[in-house]
């Protein structure tokens, strides 16, 4: 599968905006409002598309990337964080892969880290499958400040 990934556009947002993800999934769905379409159009967040320009998924950069903890200072200077979201109809179907490496080959030119990053629920064993096949090894167990659930921060060198 060959994609772009590009500025996130407002036609994008509003429909990323709507994507629900099934069963324990679901606290990856966005509320559809206002306050979404701010957060998917600040500029941290970006548009990943096929060749044909389908809209197949986002990726965010940064502290959007980031979650609220519990303990302190979780997240030391270095590595670039990265977040991303596959469009529900195509999850687990075994694009993960080729998705995921989409977006570090994107980060890589964009922002050129030694290291890149990911935060990822305890729970996702799917997403924690996929970033461990690709490389990230688990740094330490951090805890959601307002869930109060367990989140896996995991690191890669980025590739020469
Ligand atoms: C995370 C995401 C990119 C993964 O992509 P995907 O195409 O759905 O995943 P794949 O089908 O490629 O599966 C990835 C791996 O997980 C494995 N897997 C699937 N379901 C699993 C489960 N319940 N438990 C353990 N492993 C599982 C697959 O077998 C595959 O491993 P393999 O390469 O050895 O076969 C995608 O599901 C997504 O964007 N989901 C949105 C919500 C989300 O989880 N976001 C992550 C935020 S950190």
């Amino acid at each position: 599968m060959a994609y772009e990934i590009g500025p996130m556009t407002l036609p994008a947002a509003k429909a990323i905006a709507r994507w629900t993800y099934a069963g324990e999934y679901a606290v990856y769905s966005f509320r559809p409002d206002q306050e979404t379409l701010n957060e998917l159009m600040s500029g941290a967040y970006f548009a990943c598309t096929t060749r044909g320009k389908e809209l197949v998924g986002y990726f965010c950069f940064g502290e959007a990337a980031r979650i609220p903890t519990v303990e302190a200072d979780v997240y030391p200077n270095g590595p670039v964080d990265l977040g991303l979201g596959l469009r529900p109809d195509r999850c687990g179907r075994g694009e993960g892969a080729a998705f995921l490496r989409a977006g570090l080959v994107y980060a890589r030119h964009a922002f050129g880290p030694q290291e890149m990053r990911l935060t990822v629920a305890c729970f996702n064993r799917r997403a924690i499958a996929l970033y461990t096949h690709a490389g990230f090894c688990p740094q330490r167990t951090v805890t959601h400040r307002l869930s109060n659930r367990p989140f896996s921060i995991m690191t890669r060198p980025t590739d020469p």
